[in-house]
C-alpha cells in the first residue's frame, strides 16, 4: 500500500523518482507525486490524481523539477480521496518540510486538533499532512531532531521519507512497521519501499529496523536506533536481474508470472532436495518439538490464507497433527489458544502484510514459536521469524499472485515430507514417491500451459457472466476458494467458492440456467461425491466446466459440459496443478472484459495498513 522513493546524489532525482515510483506503482495506483529540492527554486512540490503517466506528463519526465534531492510517492488512498491535493508528498506550513509516507498514522485526528489549536491549518484530509505539519511544528533549525520530536508523538505505522529546503544536504527516513530499504551507491543514496524501484541504479541495499532513523547524504547513511545512538548495519547484496521485474515481451505481469511458474517451483525445491532426501537447513525442527506440538496455527491473508487452507488438509492428512488456518486480521481478536507448544506457520509473499505482521507478533507473545513461508529476502516477516522458508518465486509484480502462491505450495509440500519424515509417518517408498513427485511437478506445471488455447475458449464462452461459482471437496475446495479470488479480483465478476458438499445448505438457491459452476474434482476418494453435486447445479439449469485429472476426465466429461483436464501427479500436490488452468481462465475473462489486469481497482499489491 503506497511506494516512496528517495534520492540523494549529484543526477537529476526526478527521471530517477519517477523510475524509481513506475516499479513501485504496484502498490497503490490512484496518484503519484514528487517533491524536489533545488538550490535556486527551493522545494518543489508536483503531485497528480491517476497514474503515474500523469504525474511523468506534468513533470515532462522530471525535467521540469530540477534538483539532485527528492522523494516521490505512488498512492493507495486510506484518508481521503485521490486527488492532486490528498497526494503525497504533504508539506509543512512553511512550505520548506516535505513528507512521503506509507502507513497510517493512528492517532492523526488527535495530532490535527493539537496542531490547529495552536495555529496550524491544514490543506488536505490525510493522515500523512499531520506528520509534515507536526515536524515544521518542532523544526528549529535541526530536522532530525525535529523529526525525533514528531515521532515521539505519532502513533500507528509509517514508513517516511522527509526533505527539507533547509538543509538540502540531507534526506530523512524513519520507519516503523512498513518496509523501507535503502539503496548504497557511490556518490548517492537511495530509499524506496521495495528494492525494485532502486535496483538499475543499485544492488546494494540495507533494510531499516523498526524505530530507526536514517540520515542519508550523497556520501553515504547515518543510521540511529530508537534511542538515537548510531547504529552499523548491514549491506546486503541482491543478485537478482532487473529482467525479473520487467515484462519482458509480455502484455501483462500477471501472464508472464504465471508463465514463470515452472522455474519458479523449480527454484523453491530442487536446491531443498540432495539424494533425493528434502533438506530443509533454515528451520530447526526435530522429532520432539513435533511431538510436542499441541497444535500448528497457520496465518496469512488472501492467497496466501488460500495456501494455508491447502496446507490443513495436507499436514493433517499425513502428519495427525492437529492444524488451524486463521485469517490475520481475525487472528488477533479471536482469542487464540497458543501456548508454548504451539507452532505458528505465517504465510506472506510479500513478508509486510500488516495484518499478517501483527498476528505473527501475537503470536510470539503468547509462546507460539514462529515459522514463515515468505518470498521478500529480507522482509519484517522473514526477519522476525524464528525460521523461515523461502520461496525463490522471483520478484512478483502483478497484484493478483499466481508464482508466489505456487512456491508457497511447494514450500508446504518440503514441510510436509520433512515433517512426515521426522515423526515417521511414511516409509521409505511413500518418501520416494512424494520427493519424485515434487520433482516432476516443475514440469507437469508446464504441460498445462503449453496448451492455453482450450482455456481461453472456456474463457470466450463465459467471459459475460455476472456470476461464478467454484466447488470443490478436500484440497479442491481449498483450490476453489483461491480460483474464485483470481477470477474476482482482476475481471470484477462475483463469484463464490464452495465445499460442493455445502451448497445445499442454501447457496444452490442461486443457481439457475446458464448459471457458470466450476467443478474442481481432482481429488479422488470424493470424485463420486463431487459428481452428485455437479449433477445437484446441472440440475438446477448451471453450466458445469469441470477441472479434474487425466485419470478422472472422460469420468467427469460425461456428467459436465465442458473439461479440463490436468497431469495426474501425487495426489497432495493436486493444487499446484489445479490451479494454472483457473488462472490462466481468470486472466482470460479479465482481458476479454477489458480490465486492467495488472493493477486491478481499489486493490494494491502489498497491504501495510490495517
Ligand atoms: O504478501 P501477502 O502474501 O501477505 O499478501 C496477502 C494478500 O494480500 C494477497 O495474497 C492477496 O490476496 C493477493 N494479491 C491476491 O491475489
Amino acid at each position: 500500500m503506497c511506494g516512496i522513493v528517495g534520492y540523494i546524489g549529484r543526477e537529476q532525482a526526478a527521471p530517477i523518482l519517477l523510475e524509481g515510483l513506475a516499479r513501485l506503482e504496484y502498490r497503490g495506483y490512484d496518484s503519484a507525486g514528487l517533491a524536489v529540492l533545488d538550490g535556486e527554486k527551493g522545494l518543489q512540490v508536483v503531485k497528480a490524481k491517476g497514474r503515474l503517466r500523469e504525474l511523468a506528463g506534468r513533470t515532462e519526465g522530471g525535467a521540469l523539477v530540477p534538483g539532485a534531492v527528492g522523494v516521490g510517492h505512488t498512492r493507495w488512498a486510506t484518508h481521503g480521496a485521490p486527488n492532486d491535493v490528498n497526494s503525497h508528498p504533504q508539506v509543512s506550513q512553511s512550505g520548506r518540510i516535505a513528507v512521503v509516507h506509507n502507513g497510517i498514522i493512528e492517532n492523526y485526528a488527535r495530532l490535527k486538533a493539537f496542531l490547529e489549536e495552536e495555529g496550524v491549518s491544514f490543506a488536505s484530509e490525510t493522515d500523512t499532512e499531520v506528520a509534515a505539519q507536526l515536524i515544521g511544528y518542532y523544526y528549529r533549525g535541526d530536522l532530525l531532531q525535529a523529526v525525533g520530536q514528531a515521532l515521539n508523538r505519532i502513533e500507528g505505522a509509517y514508513a517516511l521519507g522527509i526533505v527539507c529546503a533547509d538543509e538540502p544536504d540531507k534526506l530523512v527516513a524513519v520507519r516503523k512497521d512498513s518496509p523501507l530499504i535503502l539503496g548504497r551507491g557511490a556518490g548517492f543514496q537511495m530509499l524506496a519501499s521495495d528494492v525494485t524501484a532502486m535496483i538499475r541504479y543499485t544492488r546494494d541495499v540495507c533494510y531499516l529496523d523498526d524505530g530507526e532513523t536514517a540520515v542519508l547524504t550523497p556520501e553515504g547513511v547515518q543510521i540511529y536506533n530508537a534511542f538515537g545512538r548510531p547504529v552499523e548495519k548491514e549491506t546486503v547484496h541482491v543478485d537478482w536481474e532487473i529482467s525479473a521485474a520487467e515484462k519482458g515481451g509480455y502484455e501483462h505481469f500477471m501472464f508472464k508470472e504465471i508463465m514463470e511458474q515452472p522455474k519458479a517451483i523449480r527454484d523453491t525445491v530442487s536446491p531443498r532436495i540432495r539424494e533425493g532426501r528434502v533438506v530443509l537447513d533454515e528451520l530447526e525442527l526435530t522429532r520432539e518439538d513435533l511431538e510436542n506440538l499441541d497444535r500448528l496455527y497457520i496465518i496469512a491473508c488472501g492467497s496466501s490464507y488460500h495456501v494455508g487452507m491447502a496446507a490443513k488438509y495436507i499436514l493433517e492428512k499425513l502428519l495427525r497433527i492437529p492444524v488451524e488456518v486463521t485469517l490475520a486480521s481475525e487472528f488477533r481478536y479471536c482469542t487464540p489458544i497458543v501456548t508454548q507448544r504451539t507452532l505458528a506457520l505465517v504465510v506472506s509473499q510479500s513478508g509486510e502484510t500488516i495484518d499478517t505482521l501483527a498476528a505473527m507478533r501475537e503470536a510470539r507473545r503468547l509462546g507460539a514459536r514462529i515459522f514463515s513461508i515468505v518470498n521478500v529476502v529480507g522482509s519484517s516477516i522473514a526477519r522476525e521469524s524464528d525460521g523461515v522458508l523461502y520461496t525463490w518465486a522471483g520478484p512478483e509484480i502483478a497484484v493478483a499472485t499466481t508464482k508466489a502462491y505456487s512456491t508457497q505450495l511447494a514450500a508446504v509440500y518440503l514441510l510436509a515430507i520433512r515433517c512426515a519424515e521426522l515423526l515417521g509417518r511414511v516409509d521409505q517408498e511413500e518418501y520416494r514417491a512424494m520427493v519424485a513427485g515434487l520433482e516432476a511437478l516443475p514440469g507437469q506445471v508446464e504441460e498445462i500451459l503449453k496448451d492455453t488455447e482450450k482455456i481461453q475458449y472456456y474463457a470466450s464462452i463465459y467471459f459475460n457472466h455476472d456470476s461464478m461459482f467454484f466447488i470443490g471437496r478436500n484440497i479442491d475446495y481449498a483450490v476453489g476458494l483461491e480460483a474464485s479470488l483470481k477470477l474476482k479480483e482482476i475481471s470484477y465478476i462475483h463469484s463464490e467458492a464452495y465445499a460442493a458438499g455445502e451448497l445445499k445448505h442454501g447457496t444452490i438457491s442461486l443457481i439457475e440456467d446458464g448459471t457458470l459452476v466450476v467443478a474442481l474434482a481432482g481429488w479422488d476418494p470424493l470424485f463420486d461425491k463431487l459428481m452428485s453435486n455437479v449433477r445437484e447445479v446441472k440440475a438446477r439449469g448451471a453450466d458445469v466446466l469441470g477441472v479434474t485429472t487425466r485419470a478422472r476426465a472422460s469420468a467427469m466429461a460425461q456428467g459436465v459440459d465442458s473439461t479440463i483436464s490436468v497431469p495426474d501427479v501425487f495426489p497432495l500436490y493436486l493444487p499446484s496443478v489445479e490451479v494454472v488452468p483457473v488462472q490462466l481462465f481468470a486472466y482470460y475473462v479479465a482481458l476479454m472484459r477489458g480490465c486492467d489486469i495488472d493493477k486491478p481497482r481499489n486493490l494494491a499489491k502489498s497491504v501495510t495498513v490495517e
